[in-house]
């Protein structure tokens, strides 16, 4: 999500005169965009900010050159006035839903005076409505934000405070960028939101109510689309129709990013879940009926308040029964304001290493078997990027693996049937099977 944001922090400055650059020596202005569901991301800021504030001295005294620092994001949300306080070489602090803003800031900012400009509003107005259609190539593959924001509440998690309150786009105005994105050279689409799949849209035209499974449906007829993806999604907005997607749409990749964070019943109570594993099981055996292939990735929060030795177990053999393709997981990290981080069952910090270890490992071996079961399939991947080495191409697998391959940079953009040579830890080594499979 926030590779997106920042991507429309640069739109909406770009009728300004601003263009990205990679090198913060060459800025004439330095958006920090941020972070705070775990401590430790929000923590980084704080260092990040000290580099910059180097950078802005530098500019200033070699080059005569007055660079503005912005923070934005998720810990300018909830951190804004600490922020000022702790940095104050910070000109403008922008929350996650006023970015669109950034000009009116921009103008209002001034680096030679000590002051401040700061905007994390929670504003009426909608600012998907208000960026520029306008956008900067996003390259093959693209994110496209159908919804933000989250109504769930998990007693762990900052994102309904930073975020907002659940927000679905208009299909029409979804279907218009992803006909730009499209236009631009796009060919993958991965749809986010806090939420994807709570997304529920409407056109004001037809007052038409429906789900992500009917979004997916439109978005697969647009001439030139050859692949969607949608990321983080909530077990109990799973319904039939975006089940059967995967059943009926080609180009919805079989793949699916379904966090459930626990394995145990007890600990998915305290979280707030409203959902219990077996209900999670239930899930995972309907999209296998329905995309026999899908390749399943996950979310994971170990040593959560009350965590018993059996609860942790009940991770363990959860994670074991779905057999996961990858996933993301973390020690339990108290949030500010959330109800989880007042709670008096704090989990021993070496208990929690000690368990994210065993879970990495059980996940990584998971991983590692499902890449090597690939070994001698033949399957499309889109070349996205150089891969590092000279000669050496990146893209994706319809399951989301990273593939490496031999090729130049003429294949960038292309899906390519590919043969898995060899399947590793973390990525796939493929071949072309021939030139003409070029889809
Ligand atoms: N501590 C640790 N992990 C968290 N996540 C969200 N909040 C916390 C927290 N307080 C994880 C969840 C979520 C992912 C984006 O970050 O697993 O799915
Ligand atoms: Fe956070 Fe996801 Fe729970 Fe919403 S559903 S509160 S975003 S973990």
């Amino acid at each position: 999500m926030n590779v997106y944001d920042s991507d429309r922090m640069a739109d909406a400055l770009a009728p300004a005169g601003y263009m990205p650059t990679h090198a913060p020596e060459d800025a004439d202005m330095i958006i920090l965009n941020t972070c705070h569901i775990r401590e430790k991301a929000s923590e980084k800021v704080f260092s990040e900010l000290g580099r910059l504030r180097q950078v802005k001295s530098r500019a200033a005294d070699q080059q005569n050159k007055q660079v503005l620092i912005a923070v934005a994001g998720c810990v300018a949300q909830a951190e804004g006035e600490e922020i000022t306080r702790r940095a104050p070489w910070v000109d403008m602090v922008v929350g996650p839903q006023t970015y669109h803003r950034l000009p009116e800031l921009v103008a209002q900012a001034d680096p030679h005076a000590r002051s401040h400009v700061v905007d994390i509003e929670f504003p009426e107005e909608v600012k998907f409505d208000l960026l520029p259609e306008e956008h900067l190539p996003r390259g093959p593959a693209a994110f496209l934000s159908v919804q933000e924001g989250c109504d769930k509440f998990c007693s762990f998690c900052v994102v309904p405070y930073t975020r907002g309150a659940e927000f679905s786009r208009p299909a029409s105005q979804i279907l218009e960028e992803a006909r730009r994105l499209i236009a631009g050279g796009t060919v993958e689409i991965t749809l986010l939101g806090q939420n994807v799949n709570a997304w529920h849209g409407y056109d004001k035209q037809s007052s038409n109510s429906a789900g992500l499974g009917r979004l997916i449906r439109e978005l697969a007829d647009l001439d030139g689309l050859k692949r969607l993806r949608y990321t983080t999604s909530h077990p109990l907005d799973m319904d039939d129709d975006l089940i059967n997607a995967h059943r009926d749409v080609d180009v919805l990749m079989p793949y699916l990013h379904l966090p459930v964070q626990s394995g145990s019943d007890n600990i998915l109570r305290r979280m707030n879940r409203k959902h219990g594993r077996d209900d999670y099981f239930r899930i995972i055996d309907r999209l296998r009926d329905a995309s026999p292939d899908i390749a399943l990735s996950g979310d994971f929060i170990v040593g959560f308040p009350g965590e018993t030795d059996k609860d942790f177990a009940d991770t363990i053999s959860f994670i074991d029964k779905v057999g996961y393709t990858s996933a993301y997981s973390f020690k339990y990290s108290k949030r500010p304001g959330t109800p989880a981080a007042s709670d008096e069952t704090q989990v021993d910090e070496q208990v929690k290493t000690d368990r994210l270890a065993a879970l990495q490992q059980l996940i990584s071996s998971q991983q590692l078997a499902f890449n090597k079961s690939c070994e001698g399939r033949v399957m499309p991947v889109l070349i996205e990027r150089d891969g590092g080495r000279e000669g050496q191409m990146t893209g994706r697998s319809p399951y989301m693996q990273s593939v490496y391959l031999d090729g130049n940079s003429s294949m960038i953009g292309q899906i390519v049937d590919m043969k898995i040579e060899q399947g590793r830890q973390n990525s796939v080594l493929a071949s072309v099977v021939s030139d003409s499979s070029v889809l």
